[in-house]
């Protein structure tokens, strides 16, 4: 079957010049097909996955005064809101008079804004499906002061430390002089810990990192076996990031329309990045991006950091 329109095209010579490169690398935004959703969703609830849960424990802790700082009305922008889940927290923490979700994927999205809309019924709304790594130019009816870019979950980490400047950038591009970036960002730790969190021991992240294969399988038409490949998370300490691979069991041949692929016993397919950062490194990051003045909340292990920063 032909590609539907030119971006699946584009999308599918990507990916075939990801599995051809040496190493081969699969881009994590194809882990969240719908199936890849929901295993990303239980893996925020995972013991080892402490995360998602820092996070929320940090931003209720120091709720009021990130409220105090933000003040009411703002016009909050969630880059990669997914299912609003944080959206409802942070909305009742700040009550703010315009709350814009920013997705790159429109079915889930459309869905998640109308439950956060019928929880918060005064509230004004937004959806705007876009690709973080493009433009980010928001509608011209969104409001253009005192802006609240919210970027949570260390979804920055996926970001090598050159690209999460650029995109800090465009971030700040967005704001005025009385809009905040507030940024969630992963801490390096011990490699076990970090390890753990992203190999743990129910196998859910092992079947999401696998179902890139089932995903590329349905998207390129290849024919990945996934009972060869098997889940692997490194951290890398000079690079200070965890390393997502699928290793080869045996020798595999992969076959797709226009294209193959032979992998040795051994070989691993690249497929995700995730950075952790000391907080000095991050806050060096905002102030080239252009952020000045900040204020940091981190949890009492220092696992985790919630940042407020502004132009
Ligand atoms: C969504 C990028 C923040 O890096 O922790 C979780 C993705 N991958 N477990 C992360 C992920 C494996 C997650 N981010």
């Amino acid at each position: 079957m032909p590609p539907a329109s030119p971006v699946l095209a584009a999308e599918i010579t990507e990916i075939a010049a990801g599995l051809g490169a040496a190493p081969a690398t699969i881009s994590p935004k194809y882990f969240y097909d719908a199936a890849g959703s929901v295993l990303f969703e239980r893996i925020t609830r995972l013991p080892e996955y402490y995360l998602t849960r820092t996070e929320r424990a940090i931003m209720q802790a120091h709720g009021e005064e990130i409220g105090r700082q933000v003040g009411r009305g703002a016009t909050v922008i969630e880059l990669g809101a997914g299912n609003c889940e944080k959206a409802r927290r942070l909305c009742a923490l700040i009550e703010p008079g315009c709350f814009v979700a920013v997705d790159i994927s429109a079915d889930f999205l459309h869905q998640a804004v109308d439950g956060l809309r019928a929880a918060f019924p005064a509230l004004d709304v937004r959806a705007v499906v876009t690709d973080l790594l493009g433009e980010l130019a928001l509608p011209d009816d969104i409001p253009a002061d005192r802006r609240l870019v919210f970027y949570p979950g260390s979804s920055i980490g996926n970001f090598d430390p050159p690209a999460a400047l650029a995109l800090l950038r465009r971030m700040r591009a967005l704001l005025g002089e009385d809009g905040a970036l507030l940024i969630g960002v992963d801490l390096v730790k011990d490699a076990a810990v970090l390890e753990a969190a992203y190999d743990d021991a129910a196998g859910v992240t092992a079947a999401f990192n696998l179902n890139v294969l089932t995903h590329l399988n349905r998207l390129l038409g290849a024919d990945f076996d996934l009972a060869q490949w098997r889940h692997r998370a490194l951290f890398n300490r000079e690079r200070s990031r965890i390393e997502m691979h699928l290793e080869a069991y045996a020798d595999t041949l992969v076959t797709w329309p226009g294209g193959s692929r032979h992998f040795r016993r051994g070989e691993r397919i690249h497929t995700e990045n995730s950075y952790k950062y000391p907080i000095a490194d991050f806050a060096g990051l905002l102030e080239r991006a252009g952020f000045a003045s900040r204020s940091c909340w981190t949890d009492s292990g220092h696992a985790f950091a919630v940042l407020l920063a502004r132009p």
